[in-house]
């Protein structure tokens, strides 16, 4: 493993002669655009919560409320901030290469909003609104604290992936798919802690693809990859665009 915090030329040439890259994406890709990453101490009124109490099944059956509250407030945060020059570097690369997979664990939607397409959700998105029984997506009434399902009076539910729950199918398969297909898979801000989404870069290496890192601190899992490039996402993706685009 090369560990830089330059962008090393081996990693371009790869990218230049890729015939299809995969990317996946962590909370450290939002960071530089206000979003506190997961597993930063939590601020202000969810300072005394820890996000991996709050996003279970089991917390939202005890206390809808409570979760709702969290979920609403996560929201706001991820409404006001606006995608940073990561996001558009991400979204530009899809246009310097021949095919490009988009896998974030984001639920944010900033890179929608900075272009990215055909993004593959891996937790859901907390836009979202469903069942909680039977995971429908309907508009949740947010005058209620606990808004309730129009089918069967239940309550409804953000429509993310929390801990203990199984990624959407579509998702697990075309991101499988894409991690065994790849010539180059980069995993970007993740802490590469939560599985299955960690497990992807494996598949990827695995399958003879070239990988690498992009972390301020690089994990434990960059010890296996081919280069661990230690820097903000912000500051490497724009940096890594125009190398490819000379
Ligand atoms: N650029 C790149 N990486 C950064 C930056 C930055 N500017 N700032 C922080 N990071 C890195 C941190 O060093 C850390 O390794 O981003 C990573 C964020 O890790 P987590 O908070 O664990 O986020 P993530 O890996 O996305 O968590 C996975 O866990 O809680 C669940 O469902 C939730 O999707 C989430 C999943």
């Amino acid at each position: 493993m090369t560990m830089t915090s330059d962008i090393p030329e081996q990693l371009i040439t790869a990218l230049r002669d890729a015939r299809h890259v995969c990317v996946l994406t962590g909370a450290g890709v939002s960071a530089e655009s206000g979003v506190p990453t997961f597993r930063d101490a939590q601020e202000g009124l969810w300072a005394n919560y820890r996000a991996e109490d709050l996003a279970t099944p089991e917390a939202f059956m005890a206390d809808p409320a409570l979760i709702w509250r969290w979920y609403r407030w996560r929201r706001d945060l991820a409404d006001e901030v606006e995608p940073n020059p990561g996001h558009y570097a991400l979204a530009q690369l899809a246009d310097l290469v021949p095919r490009l997979t988009l896998v974030t664990q984001n639920v944010d939607n900033l890179h929608q909003r900075a272009g990215s397409r055909d993004i593959i959700e891996f937790h859901g998105n907390i836009f979202v609104d469903r069942c909680f029984a039977d995971g429908t997506e309907h508009t949740a009434d947010d005058s209620l604290d606990v808004p309730l399902c129009p089918d069967c009076g239940g309550p409804l539910r953000p429509g993310v992936v929390w801990f203990g729950e199984a990624i959407p199918e579509h998702a697990l398969n075309s991101s499988w798919a894409a991690a065994i297909d790849c010539d180059v898979f980069l995993s970007i801000g993740t802490s590469s802690l939560v599985y299955p989404a960690a497990g992807l870069a494996d598949v990827a290496r695995q399958n003879g693809a070239t990988v690498a890192e992009i972390n301020p601190n690089p994990t434990m899992n960059a010890a296996g990859f081919d280069f661990a490039i230690a820097g903000n996402s912000g500051v490497v993706l724009p940096e890594l665009v125009e190398s490819l685009s000379l």
